[in-house]
């Protein structure tokens, strides 16, 4: 099995920090030439640091203008794409019921979380057709893209848009062979999900516990994901959702007992009969 990307070009969007710069940094060490959209001049400049050799180019990848920019960056230093990873995405905060959300809070939505991937993917088509055969696209949605989520309903249907798109588009581009696939992650340690400032100090064991594999994700988890549908591992996989997710889309309503059991009753947590 080869899982070296000696010789492939992959575009990330948003790998200035979290998932995406995870993502990154497992392709460069494969050997990959990275390419980065990233709207933060900060993190650009983090970026060219980290990775001298590959193409960062500062843009809103919401903005058509600003795609096309990168599509001609990347087309006029490699002339083609191999694997492009759609990671940017953002709850925004807007933590509300659906009759206390503005119009423009919905379009915010959607232009973060699904539009850009409309716009980024048709302009990268024709560099992904010019690599050849055995192209990768991996959209990032969300573990909320597969089950409803109160209070931030908008977030909840763009991700779960994200799953149409990634499948249709499977069939569209199966005769170009380029596949393509979608992450789901579940609560991940970033910029956008400090773990740090969510999870009470004392509390990050009681926490933890919340998920079958004893912990929250770390942007690496995803990387490895990425790394699988980037290369040819997955290359009979395509139009399907990979849950990175500590086994939380499996678990459903169950939680774990203080005695470690399973249980779909509540957990009283504050007596000695706690539900078993
Ligand atoms: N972290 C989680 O718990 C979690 C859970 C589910 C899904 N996700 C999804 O994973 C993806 C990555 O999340 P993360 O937590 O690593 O994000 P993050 O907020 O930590 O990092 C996002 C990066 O994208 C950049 N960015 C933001 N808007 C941009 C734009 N318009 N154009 C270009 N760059 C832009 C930011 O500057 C930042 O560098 C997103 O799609 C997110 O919805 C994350």
């Amino acid at each position: 099995m080869n899982i070296s990307l000696e010789g492939k070009v992959a575009l990330v969007t948003g790998a200035g920090a979290g998932i995406g710069r995870a993502i990154a940094k497992a392709y460069a060490d494969l050997g990959a030439e990275i390419a980065v959209a990233e709207i933060d001049p900060g993190k650009c400049a983090e970026l060219r640091a980290v990775f001298p050799s590959a193409e960062i180019v500062e843009a809103d990848v919401r903005h058509r203008a600003a795609v096309e920019r990168v599509r001609d960056r990347i087309a006029e230093r490699f002339g083609r794409l191999n694997i492009l990873v759609n990671n940017v995405g953002h709850h925004l905060n807007t933590f509300k019921t659906l009759d206390e959300m503005e119009d423009a809070e919905w379009d915010a939505q959607h232009d973060i979380n699904l539009r850009h991937m409309f716009l980024v993917t048709r302009a990268m088509l024709p560099l992904m057709r010019a690599a050849g055969k055995g192209g990768s696209i991996i959209n990032l949605s969300s573990i909320e893209g597969f089950r409803g989520c109160p209070y931030n309903v908008a977030y909840t249907t763009f991700k779960h848009a994200v799953t149409g798109f990634t499948r249709a588009m499977a069939l569209e581009l199966a005769n170009d062979e380029i596949r393509v696939n979608l992450i789901a992650p579940e609560t991940t340690d970033s910029e956008q999900v400090p773990l740090k400032h969510i999870i009470k100090p004392g509390m990050e064991e009681i926490a933890n516990r919340m998920l079958p594999t004893n912990r929250y994700g770390r942007p690496e988890d995803h990387a490895g994901a990425a790394v699988y549908l980037a290369t040819e591992l997955s290359s009979w996989v395509t139009g399907s959702e990979m849950f990175v997710d500590g086994g939380s889309h499996n678990q459903n309503i169950f939680k774990r007992t203080p005695q470690g059991r399973w249980t779909v009753m509540g957990v009283v947590t504050d007596s000695a009969s706690a539900a078993d």
